[in-house]
């Protein structure tokens, strides 16, 4: 597994004969990869001939700058997870990401302004952004995303049918805890306290009747909720718990 920390370097490897004639499956990550990457990475070793990773802690997409500073940054145990699933890691810098300070972006006028656009405002320009920005440079034939980040998921999707990217998106299931705890970086972050009531969030998104019982549902169990919305067929929420805030939805 190669690992390029500048964009000459992952492009010299990208044009040689080795990517020539093979399907590439792409994994954009943040790093702090989890069960969850890793499920995306052995879908994309499975359907493609060049598997690449990209680690890449996206600046423009964090509405809160705490959060930023608090992602967790672990290269060393995300290598171990990747090796053997990637062929090369791209993880460049902030300022080769952008070059232009990110004067331009895309923004979405709809479905990115409701649920997680709602309560964190130009988060899914931050995303789409990057997004373009890595399916330029990467160029795969296919992209590996999880559906845990559904919105995320179906933004990225119309993004790539609006602007004619020729790029195939994957949508992956969730992978949960063995208690129904959807895998996510954040989740390293939760006290001893925070990770035992933290499974209810999805029980009680799958269990209550309606979007409004399960919000009060959540709260009743201790959760703060920024928001519960059904849309097409599944239920969405996100929540905090002791500061740390988590997303899932889960099929109605
Ligand atoms: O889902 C993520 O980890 C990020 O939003 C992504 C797609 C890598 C863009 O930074």
């Amino acid at each position: 597994m190669r690992l390029h920390s500048t964009l000459a370097s992952w492009s010299e490897v990208r044009s040689s004969a080795e990517y020539r004639d093979r399907t590439i499956g792409f994994v954009p990550t943040m790093g702090a990869l989890h069960e969850g990457h890793r499920s995306l990475l052995e879908r994309a070793r499975r359907e493609c001939g060049r598997v690449v990773l990209s680690i890449f802690v996206n600046p423009t997409q964090f509405n809160d700058p705490t959060d930023l500073e608090r992602y967790p940054r672990t290269l060393e145990s995300d290598c171990l997870l990747a090796n053997g699933l990637a062929d090369d890691v791209v993880m460049p810098a902030p300022g080769e990401m952008y070059p232009d300070k990110y004067a331009f972006r895309v923004t979405e006028h709809d479905f990115s302004r409701i649920l997680e656009g709602a309560h964190r405002p130009g988060h899914f320009d931050g995303v789409l952004t990057v997004v373009l920005k890595l399916l330029n440079i990467v160029r795969p034939h296919r992209a590996y995303f999880g559906e845990k980040d559904w919105q995320q998921l179906q933004l990225v999707r119309s993004m790539v049918d609006a602007l004619f990217v020729p790029c195939e998106i994957v949508g992956c299931p969730t992978v949960r805890e063995d208690d129904g705890l959807a895998k996510s970086s954040r989740n390293r972050r939760l006290s001893p306290a925070a990770r035992a009531l933290a499974p209810r969030f999805a029980a009680i998104l799958r269990q209550s009747n309606n979007a409004d019982a399960a919000a009060a549902s959540l709260r009743s169990a201790g959760f703060e909720v920024d928001y519960v919305s059904d849309w097409e067929r599944r239920r969405l929420g996100a929540i905090r718990i002791e500061g740390v805030r988590l997303i899932d939805n889960v099929l109605l």
